[in-house]
């Protein structure tokens, strides 16, 4: 397994209820110790990661949601959301509130929160997206350190099954959103930044794959380099999907039930074996586009030795997945050998370390 290092990590949620830990570093990234230059984003579907390294060597890391919910701007609400302590603006009189407690509001309000992104890219659905993004962006990274600071950002690889999706338009928009915001932006490919992030004992030799919650990005690198990327669009929202039709019940639901600590090696209901068949399906697709890339690529390398597969994302924060993936790569002729497969300790975040990783080394 991945061993942590042993520099302090700070996760600082935000003012979303859960606690912030280690240097007070606030919700708007505002309180400004010394900091190394160059900062990591994780643009993702679900969450939005940011990582930055302090003068001592500290990780710092500071994820929100990437959701925003919209209420009446009435007197009510607002001595609601005074009370709770819980910011806002207002749009067009609608207050809006982003983020961790935009999640909160929305299972105290029992209404569904609207969502800036879908399947890994800026949501066509949703006309507030782009100002709100701007927002969320803003208060997670807040101003560079010096004009031009380097930031690399994340962006998915080329969709093998969607080709409708445009990525280019969905890059250029958050090149333009961070170079307003006084950053020098670069976008990294998702399954790249897992590369950065946890194979750097293997010499950034061998497969990173981020396992979201719009898509899974896969990335095969020798010594540093891609020589395959791509993205596919099932992830764990296409796990929540299915299982919702199966079971009848609304994809939300679905989603509390996979996230509520199920075990794939041993379902105990109807209810967990629904989320294990659509696991095995998601896993048996993942390993099958690897495969089926090699097999008719060329220019693909010939790893001399056994490679690593590594899992980052919340999706393969399920109990049982790698495991699930061993019997799996057992049942299909894999093209290559793996030495091992393993999930970072804090899978959430291994995107946006590897973001900070490629922005410490071009600063
Ligand atoms: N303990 C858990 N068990 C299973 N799934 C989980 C768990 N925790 C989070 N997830 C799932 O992980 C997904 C979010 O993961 P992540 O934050 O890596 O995605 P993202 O980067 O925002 O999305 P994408 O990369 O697709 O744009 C969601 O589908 C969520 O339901
Ligand atoms: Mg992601």
């Amino acid at each position: 397994m991945a061993e942590g290092d042993d520099k302090k990590v700070t996760i600082d949620f935000g003012s979303g209820g859960r606690p912030a830990t280690g240097s007070a570093t606030g919700r708007g990234g505002g309180a400004q110790a010394a900091m190394e230059l160059g900062k990591g984003l994780d643009v993702g579907t679900a969450n939005l990661v940011s990582a930055v390294q302090d003068a001592q060597g500290n990780l710092i890391l500071k994820s929100q949601r990437n959701a925003f919910i919209d209420i009446d701007a009435d007197d009510f609400t607002r001595n609601m959301l005074t009370k709770l302590n819980v910011q806002y603006v207002v749009v067009n009189n609608r207050m809006v509130v982003i983020g961790d407690p935009a999640f909160e509001l929305a299972n105290i309000f029992n209404r569904p929160t609207r969502r800036p992104m879908k399947h890994g890219l800026i949501s066509p659905d949703e006309r507030d997206a782009l100002p709100i993004e701007k927002m969320l962006i803003e208060t997670l990274l807040g101003p560079p350190q010096t004009q031009g600071e380097i930031l690399y950002f994340s962006v998915p690889a080329d969709p093998v099954d969607a080709a409708e999706r445009n990525i280019i338009y969905h890059r250029g928009l958050f090149e333009g959103m961070l170079r307003k915001l006084g950053y020098n932006a670069k976008p990294l490919n998702e399954g790249h930044a897992v590369v950065f992030s946890e194979l750097a004992d293997e010499d950034f030799t061998g497969i990173g794959i981020s396992c979201g919650g719009g898509m899974f990005n896969v990335c095969v690198a020798y010594k540093t380099i891609p020589c395959l990327q791509f993205s596919t669009s099932r992830g764990g929202d296409w796990i929540d999907n299915n299982v919702s039709q199966v079971l009848g019940v609304s994809p939300s639901k679905a989603c509390a039930i996979k996230e509520k600590g199920v075990d794939l090696r041993n379902p105990r209901n109807r209810e967990e074996e629904a989320i294990e068949i659509y696991y095995r399906e998601l896993i048996k697709y993942t390993l099958g586009q690897i495969k089926a890339r090699f097999e008719k690529g060329q220019n693909m390398p010939a790893f001399p030795d056994p490679i690593d597969i590594v899992f980052a994302g919340g999706t393969a924060k399920i109990g049982g997945f790698v495991e699930c993936v061993q019997t799996v790569y057992e049942e299909i002729d894999f093209p290559l050998r793996v030495k091992r497969f393993w999930r970072p300790d804090d899978a959430l975040t291994s995107v946006a370390k590897g973001c900070l990783v490629a922005a410490m080394s071009d600063e």
